[in-house]
């Protein structure tokens, strides 16, 4: 391959950016104060256009994820770890070329440095790091700097150490992972495990000396492997990591080339699970880890990283590992739509059980307190729903997103199906329904309720959030809906409604299990989290009791000897005090 002419320079004005393909590559070209650069259309993080982004004097915007790089030289603002493929480009005679095969002019790898050997390290803050451990650590190294890149050159051998990285930054480094996202190549033969780098001069390598001298079975790579790297980089950021760490991990998966060359083969996907100690579940699969930030941190730097920090991390309920719990059911999207097609073909069959015949057969008393009660329902039904959704955003470990994610799933479902029902009691009382929101923020038995829900709404810390809404706020709430308004209903001659909250209400079973269990080990894991939940739930549980009894009246006028709004309360608050006893022990905390 060879320059491809790709443009008259005029067309190409100063601050432009234009997208071509030349020999079937994606090629970005910028100019920029009379400069012309050519890089691979792609954002270093997944892949989008950067021709769609936006160009700041030199600073390009990827549209997607706002990931920031300088054009001058192809290397992360934002992050500093991201760089991108540059081309070789050239004007000549009013024209642009460019030769997408020529090796990027910025680790063009061809000069001669003898028996200097070691890594060249993109500009950023752990490679300056990288490069302050190796000086400390190697009696002698040249450093040459070249713009985006710095080669780093000791005489026959040179090595860098995790523990030495992480004096210098004051915290953990990813090493191998870090390392080959910020070293787009090197000189020598490299050896690498989780602690240490080790380049050394390749006769020195072949002839076994460094093997000798470490006493490792390390993995080896070869001079000029390491501009695969920048492949695998373009495939994305998992594979190319999974892939490297295939031969780094398992050591005897590197094979011979027919030159005397060392390659590395690729590993299993969930070689982060390995230490599990037995074939991961489906669900281990795919919900394990993937909040790669709760560890390192975010990559971008950003203002949600302080939010995540104050109210995730600076939460008083901890857990030095959240990702020891899982949930008890392995829900994973494959068994949850499962699951829920059933229970969905149960609760349609129910609601195509109704006729116009059935919603004319309901009373007139009853079809008002549907009115006041059922259409407003969805108003705190979405209040739930956003709160379990809020919950599994700032979750520190997946195993709680996912079960937070689906519980809010099953939230949603309970408002459309409550929707549902509304609109077609819509079709024999047009008028149902019609006054629900005005219900829902002016009628006195919803304004405690909708005060919880909205303060909750604004509990920022993710760990009160948690505790106040599966321990205090959705045990009332759905026994007081789900259970004791449906058997109102099936007293009141709505045995259809009865059989769909019941349905509901196993959704709500399984809510109160994975959290139970989560909070139980956060606790055996850190027993100073437990007066921490204390004081939520001391907090919280006046104001739910106010709001269950805000409902007499419904229940009294329904039923009027206001024994049974008694024996309702009761219930209520035995289901909640049962279900906190059971996970925190008998508490003195007011009863909800
Ligand atoms: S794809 Fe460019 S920032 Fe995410």
């Amino acid at each position: 391959m060879a320059f491809r002419p790709i443009i008259a320079a005029a067309e190409l004005w100063d601050g432009d950016m234009i997208a071509r393909r030349v020999d079937g590559q994606d090629v970005l070209l910028v100019r920029l104060n009379g400069v012309v650069y050519a890089y691979e259309n792609r954002c270093a993080h997944q892949g989008v256009a950067l021709s769609e982004g936006r160009l700041d004097g030199y600073v390009l915007t990827c549209r997607a994820h706002h990931w920031q790089y300088d054009v001058r030289v192809g290397s992360g603002i934002n992050p500093a770890t991201a760089c991108l493929r540059r081309f070789a480009v050239k004007v000549e005679d009013g024209t642009v070329f460019v030769d997408v095969n020529a090796p990027s002019p910025d680790v063009r790898d061809t000069e001669d440095v003898g028996d200097g050997v070691g890594p060249v390290l993109i500009g950023c803050q752990g490679g300056h790091a990288v490069l302050e451990a190796i000086r400390r650590l190697n009696p002698s190294v040249e450093i040459h700097k070249r713009g985006s890149y710095t080669r780093v050159l000791a005489p026959r051998r040179c090595m860098v150490t995790r523990r030495a990285i992480e004096d210098i930054l004051g915290q953990s480094f990813d090493f191998r992972a870090e390392l080959e996202i910020m070293m787009p190549s090197f000189k020598g033969r490299m050896r690498l495990d989780d602690d240490e780098a080790v380049w050394t001069f390749e006769d020195d390598a072949m002839s076994g000396a460094e093997a000798s001298k470490t006493g490792r079975s390390h993995p080896e790579m070869i001079p000029n492997a390491m501009p695969s790297f920048n492949d695998r980089l373009r495939r994305g950021g998992d594979e190319a990591i999974s892939t490297f760490e295939a031969g780094a991990v398992t050591g005897g998966t590197a094979s011979q080339t027919g030159r005397g060359q060392k390659e590395l083969t690729q590993k299993r996907t969930y070689w982060h699970l390995s230490d599990l100690g037995r074939k991961p579940t489906d669900y281990d699969i795919a919900t394990s880890r993937m909040h790669y930030w709760t560890s390192r941190g975010f990559e971008v730097k950003a203002p949600v990283s302080e939010w995540y920090e104050r109210y995730q991390r600076g939460s008083d309920l901890r857990c030095r590992d959240w990702d020891q719990w899982g949930d008890p059911r392995q829900t994973t999207y494959t068994t949850y739509t499962t699951m829920q097609r059933t229970r969905e073909a149960f609760v349609s069959g129910l609601l195509d059980s109704i006729g116009d015949d059935y919603d004319r057969g309901l009373s007139p008393q009853w079809v008002a307190v549907l009115d006041r009660v059922l259409a407003p329902l969805r108003y705190p039904g979405h209040g739930l729903q956003m709160v379990a959704a809020y919950i599994g955003k700032m979750a520190p470990s997946t195993h709680i997103t996912i079960a937070a994610t689906f519980q809010a799933a099953d939230e949603m479902r309970r408002v459309q199906r409550i929707a549902y029902r509304m609109r077609q009691l819509q079709i024999t009382h047009p008028e149902f329904g019609s006054k629900a929101q005005h219900t829902w923020q002016d009628d006195p038995i919803w304004q405690p309720l909708r005060e919880i829900i909205e303060t909750l709404l604004v509990t920022w810390d993710w760990g009160e959030a948690l505790v106040a809404l599966q321990f205090v706020l959705k045990p009332a709430f759905d026994e007081l809906f789900m259970t004791q308004f449906g058997r109102l209903a099936r007293a009141a001659g709505d045995d259809v409604l009865d059989r769909i909250f019941f349905s509901l209400n196993e959704d709500c079973a399984w809510h109160r299990a994975w959290s139970g269990s989560l909070i139980q080990t956060a606790i055996r894991d850190t027993p100073e989290s437990a007066p921490v939940i204390e004081g939520w739930i001391e907090n919280w549980a006046p104001r739910i009791s106010r709001a269950v009894s805000a409902f007499r009246p419904i229940f009294d006028e329904m039923l009027p000897s206001g024994a049974h709004f008694a024996t309702a309360l009761s219930e209520i608050e035995q289901f909640g005090q049962r279900y906190r006893e059971s996970l925190f022990g008998p508490s003195d905390v007011s009863s909800v």
